[in-house]
């Protein structure tokens, strides 16, 4: 009987294919943390305080639940300098009114959720991962849906419903850019594990 050993069945390439597509997500949960703690400064209302920090908490948890998967596999982070979410703000800048927050929120929130469903369609994904795609992506339907809830409170209270429309159709202009750039190479990444 042929027992595979732990190095036939993670050849050094493959796990540094996987540690660079973990290490992507990790940094892109990290920017969404940095999005939200930046909410949690904006947006003062008792309810939105209370939703921001589990938010924040739950987007924390996912940057720390690909580290430990990378961990895992005997290896630290890669420094990721290019991310999506730094091609976003290359284009984008950095939103300073809440809806605009809100509405950036919500464009990478979304991709993040499809990125992720895209990874859990693939044949032959190691079960550990995909026990950490699961687990970061039952989050973020309620992330979309109260942020969406706020922003569009926050718009009709300004009197301007259609405002926040206008700031979704920006973003995911920018979202299309910058993916239409990006999502070649990290199906390259993927086919490639
Ligand atoms: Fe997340
Ligand atoms: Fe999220």
């Amino acid at each position: 009987m042929v027992v595979a050993s732990e190095n036939s069945e993670n050849p050094p390439d493959r796990v540094d294919r996987e540690v660079q597509v973990y290490s992507y997500y990790r940094d892109a949960e990290l920017h969404a943390s940095s999005l939200i703690y930046r909410l949690l400064r904006v947006l003062k209302d008792d309810e939105a305080q209370l939703l921001l920090s589990e938010h924040l908490s739950d987007e924390t948890a996912h940057a720390w639940q690909w580290t430990e998967r990378i961990k895992e596999l005997g290896r630290v982070p890669t420094p990721i300098t290019d991310g999506y979410q730094v091609q976003i703000a290359k284009r984008a800048g950095v939103p300073r009114k809440p809806l605009d927050l809100l509405a950036l929120t919500v464009v990478v929130e979304q991709r993040a959720l499809e990125r992720y469903r895209e990874h859990l369609k693939r044949e032959g994904v190691p079960e550990r991962t995909l026990e950490v795609l699961r687990s970061v992506s039952k989050d973020e339907d309620w992330h979309i849906d109260w942020v969406n809830k706020k922003a569009r409170e926050i718009a009709t209270a300004e009197g301007s419903p259609e405002l926040y429309d206008q700031a979704i159709d920006r973003y995911r202009a920018i979202d299309r850019e910058v993916w239409a750039e990006f999502k070649d190479v990290e199906r390259s990444w993927l086919e490639a594990l």
